[in-house]
């Protein structure tokens, strides 16, 4: 269960809480240096009101863009976040498209998820004690998403759905793969999608992914592939959009309903316990 107006988080690039701040009256700014037991997040958190609400932003790759997909440490992120209240976030991404009707400039909110990535940890669950108190923990990934925060930033001009593949990176795709994976009907794919749904699910935190598509990825595109000069350009062009896209969400987000999406058989207070 949700608790009554917790804080809304939004795990953004570098440089994307200054975008938002340009858009929208922020209120007491303060800043917070978290140390979580998987070490240090990315950056120092930012908290804010916006319209009365509390909202804390991270950006992912830290505040210099210094973590590449691969290195961000997203377990401290996720921890970090609900340190300070956090229990629904906001994801902002940049994605390549894997079919044709989704070109650069659209957004998608995806409803499902594929891990193509390996070797990142994605759970928080393997620090727990010999002996600890409770049984093995499983959390179910079937929906990764909240679907009331998807709701909430499924504006019109967005689209309602479709699966997100998440690569290792930090090179693109091959064209072969590229195609295999859109021959499996994917719509989108990107390299910092996951674990964060995952580790999110086992602190029983809310969260929705909103994905700007900045490329056609290899196998759909017939050009030279995609390039990061592309990637970063074509984000930078649609932040306005997209900024409003995330502030609109935060606006409409009823931060005193429950939500039993990340609802589990463990109780999250007393296993962080044990795992601090
Ligand atoms: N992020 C943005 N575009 C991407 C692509 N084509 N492949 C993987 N990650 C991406």
């Amino acid at each position: 269960m949700v608790e009554r107006d917790a804080a809304i988080g939004v795990i953004g690039g570098s440089g994307f809480y200054s975008w938002l701040a340009e858009e929208a009256a922020f209120d007491d700014v303060v800043e917070h240096r978290v140390q979580t037991p998987f070490g240090d997040p990315s950056a120092v958190l930012t908290e804010a009101t916006l319209d009365g609400r509390r909202i804390v932003f991270l950006p992912r790759h830290g505040a210099r863009h210094e973590y590449l997909p691969h290195t961000v440490p997203y377990r401290a992120n996720l921890w970090a976040l609900r340190s300070v209240g956090v229990r629904r976030i906001l994801s902002a991404s940049a994605v390549g498209g894997l079919q044709p009707d989704n070109g650069p400039g659209t957004v998608i909110i995806p409803d499902q998820l594929v891990d193509r990535t390996g070797g990142r940890a994605q759970t928080f669950f393997d620090r727990l004690p010999t002996g600890h108190s409770h049984g093995p923990i499983h959390v179910s990934l079937a929906d990764p998403y909240c679907p009331a925060l998807r709701a909430a930033m499924t504006r019109s001009d967005a689209v309602d759905g479709g699966t997100l593949v998440v690569i290792d990176g930090p090179r693109f795709s091959t064209r072969a793969e590229s195609r295999w994976y859109a021959a499996q009907g994917w719509s989108v794919i990107n390299m910092t999608g996951h674990p964060e749904a995952a580790l999110a699910r086992e602190l029983q935190i809310c969260y929705a992914n909103a994905c700007l598509v900045t490329d056609l990825d290899a196998g759909v595109s017939e050009g030279d592939g995609v390039t990061a000069a592309e990637v970063f350009a074509e984000f930078s062009r649609n932040l306005p959009t997209f900024a409003g896209l995330l502030l609109d969400a935060i606006r409409t987000i009823d931060v005193s309903a429950d939500c039993s999406c990340a609802a589990a058989d463990h109780d999250v207070d007393a296993v962080l316990a044990e795992i601090s």
